[in-house]
């Protein structure tokens, strides 16, 4: 398995948890029926999945991280559920190399933000595939291509951040630029082309609340997370450059005129 680039910290989780099926999964949301079963490879925290629960109140969901290195966010991910009232899923543990389930099982089965961190991306689509029902089921994936990350102000920092983050996630076993390789990944691990759809969504960081949420994460994964532990053994970058590129995410997002957008491949498989 890779290392997961990001790990769990504080900060990281304050990102993922502002994720929902609206924002990050959109592309997905036409296809589900209220009665269907859903597998969310590598759900982290659970919001996206949470949400998707409540799109299937007469189907279920079940949520898989890792390893036991993983089993404080599936915890967080239960307590969302329970505190919003939420039972028709369950989170467990489950590696996306590996799927532990039986052949033709689920309705759907998505991964948000995974295949750019594990060790063979094919390998989990071919898993991803083996699980989905083989008559009508649908395959749902979507990923960053840090690459076309795009930013204004310009900022010396945030471009020293941008290239330590890429480097770092290759040094860990990741591909930052996954967006783009979705579909060559998914013909490989066999899925017919005329099955596959593959399409874009973006984030963009505009409004104040935005821009400031995003920066102040970033100000502190940079710092404190998994990441800055991997850049720092890796030897990408020392702590004190590290500290500037986190100095640089606050001045950035007080401009004015600050904006932050990306790219993200989607590709909706339909069997
Ligand atoms: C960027 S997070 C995305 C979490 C969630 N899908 C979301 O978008 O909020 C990537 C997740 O993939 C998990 N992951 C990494 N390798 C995995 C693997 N081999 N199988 C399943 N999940 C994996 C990580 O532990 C992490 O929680």
């Amino acid at each position: 398995m890779t290392s997961y680039t990001h790990g769990h910290q504080a900060s990281v989780l304050r990102a993922h948890s502002w994720r929902t099926a609206q924002n990050s999964c959109a592309y997905l949301l036409s296809y589900v029926k209220p009665d269907m079963s859903i597998l969310d490879v590598g759900c982290g925290p659970g919001t996206i999945t949470v949400d998707l629960a409540c799109l299937v109140p007469q189907g279920h969901v079940t949520g898989i991280e890792p390893s036991a290195e993983q089993e404080e966010v599936l915890d967080k991910a239960r307590h969302l559920a329970s505190s919003q009232g939420v039972t028709n899923l369950t989170f467990s543990r489950g590696d996306g190399h590996n799927l532990p389930f039986p052949d033709n099982m689920f309705d759907v089965v998505h991964a948000h933000q995974v295949l750019q961190h594990v060790a063979d991306p094919v390998k989990v689509l071919s898993e991803m595939k083996r699980v989905v029902k083989s008559a009508g089921g649908i395959i749902a994936v979507r990923d960053i291509d840090y690459a076309s990350m795009v930013w204004h102000p310009p900022s010396k920092g945030l471009s020293d951040w941008h290239e330590m983050y890429e480097r770092t996630a290759r040094a860990n076993g990741g591909e930052p630029n996954a967006g783009r390789v979705l579909l060559s990944w998914a013909l490989k691990a066999g899925i017919p082309r005329d099955c596959i759809e593959p399409m874009v969504g973006t984030w963009c960081f505009s409004k104040s609340e935005e821009k400031e949420w995003w920066s102040g994460t970033w100000a502190e994964r940079v710092v404190q997370s998994a990441l800055a532990k991997s850049a720092v053994e890796h030897g990408i970058s020392t702590e004190a450059e590290l500290q500037e590129m986190a100095t640089a995410w606050k001045s950035w997002c007080v401009a004015p005129d600050a904006w932050f957008a990306m790219l993200h491949g989607e590709l909706i498989c339909r069997l």
